[in-house]
């Protein structure tokens, strides 16, 4: 019996993972496998909430899986595996529906705001929270990482598990949600006021630099990104450096230096050099896991295979779970 914590992540397939994404949270995944009980799952139901068109969408599930192993998520220490795959999500989130007030979904401000955007709303998107709650509770998971956004989420996760324990018995852990702990925060390379995001990387060019981009496509955002009318080289706190800081903020995280040594290195240097060197920082840490990931793409089929031996091993920690729901509300089991 593993004592380690579970936490749970669900992973987008939609959007491409950037250096912000690596930085700030795939490094220390991959650092903390020992520490954690890591469940990884590739949430391709929920991406097709929105239309996805098919022969992308099942690239993106691929190109998702495959930048997680390439950057170092193992599959002997983590659950990493793609949601369609266990068809236990789908059947727990049917129970949860049955005890879920239409009315809670109705309010959520991601539901809100998506649909206001769109002139058909598929009941799918109105559920969505619900088929979160059921990834959540099928593992028993203790804690769930999420940034600000999906913070309601939990506490509908929440709110789901205790009614449905009030109503039939104690069936489902109460999870947690978490501030994930961040390696760094990156900011937008274009924007250094906000946070880099998947969303704003498909919609601004110079946003974000892509996990498998090009050095010339590193280069071509790096050379653009903003920084200010000045010329010094620090991590000054003031507001109007925020673009130096940032690009000093990647090139720290991906040397290892000190705060000292790096304002040290860049003494009397201009900001063309620093765009130049950050450029080449991150080429060099990009070009290992292009390289494991290019391995890992030549056969999709090997992929293919990892992934569902990873669904077997999430199927059979979800059955036990699952078929308490179903003998709690009353199913033949
Ligand atoms: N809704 C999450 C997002 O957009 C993705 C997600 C699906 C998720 N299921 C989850 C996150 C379970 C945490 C736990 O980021």
């Amino acid at each position: 019996m593993t004592t380690k914590k579970i936490v749970f992540s669900g992973i987008q397939p939609t959007g491409d993972f950037h250096i912000g994404n690596y930085i700030g949270a795939i490094k220390r995944w991959v650092a903390e496998q020992d520490l954690y009980d890591n469940i990884f799952c590739v949430v391709d139901l929920h991406a097709i909430t929105l239309y996805q068109d098919p022969k992308i969408l099942r690239a993106k599930i691929r190109q998702a899986a495959g930048v997680l192993l390439a950057c170092g998520i193992d599959p002997q220490k983590s659950l990493l595996f793609v949601q369609s795959h266990v068809p236990a999500h789908a059947e727990l989130a049917w129970i949860l529906n049955c005890v879920t007030p239409v009315g809670w979904l109705e309010r959520m401000t991601q539901y809100k705001d998506k649909s206001a955007k769109l002139e058909s709303v598929s009941t799918g998107l109105l559920d969505y929270p619900v088929l979160m709650a059921s990834d959540i509770l099928l593992y028993q998971t203790d804690y769930v990482p999420v940034g600000e956004d999906q913070k309601q989420h939990i506490e509908l996760t929440r709110d789901v598990a205790q009614r449905f324990n009030a109503l039939y018995g104690e069936t489902f852990a109460i999870p947690e949600g978490t501030i994930p702990k961040i390696g760094a925060r990156i900011m937008g390379f274009d924007d250094p006021t906000v946070k880099m995001s998947k969303s704003l990387a498909a919609e601004q060019k110079h946003h974000a630099v892509g996990l498998l981009d090009s050095p010339d496509q590193v280069w071509a955002v790096l050379k653009r990104a903003t920084t200010d009318s000045g010329k010094e080289i620090t991590f000054s706190e003031d507001s109007k450096k925020a673009g130096v800081k940032n690009l000093l903020t990647v090139y720290q995280a991906l040397t290892g230096q000190t705060q000292a040594e790096i304002e040290n290195h860049f003494e009397g240097k201009l900001y063309g050099a620093l765009k130049r060197e950050v450029a080449d920082v991150i080429i060099e840490a990009l070009k290992p896991l292009q390289a494991r990931y290019n391995e890992l793409m030549q056969d999709t089929s090997a992929l293919d295979a990892i992934l569902q031996r990873a669904a077997e091993q999430a199927a059979a920690r979800a059955a036990p779970t699952l078929r308490k729901a179903k003998e709690k509300v009353g199913f033949v089991v």
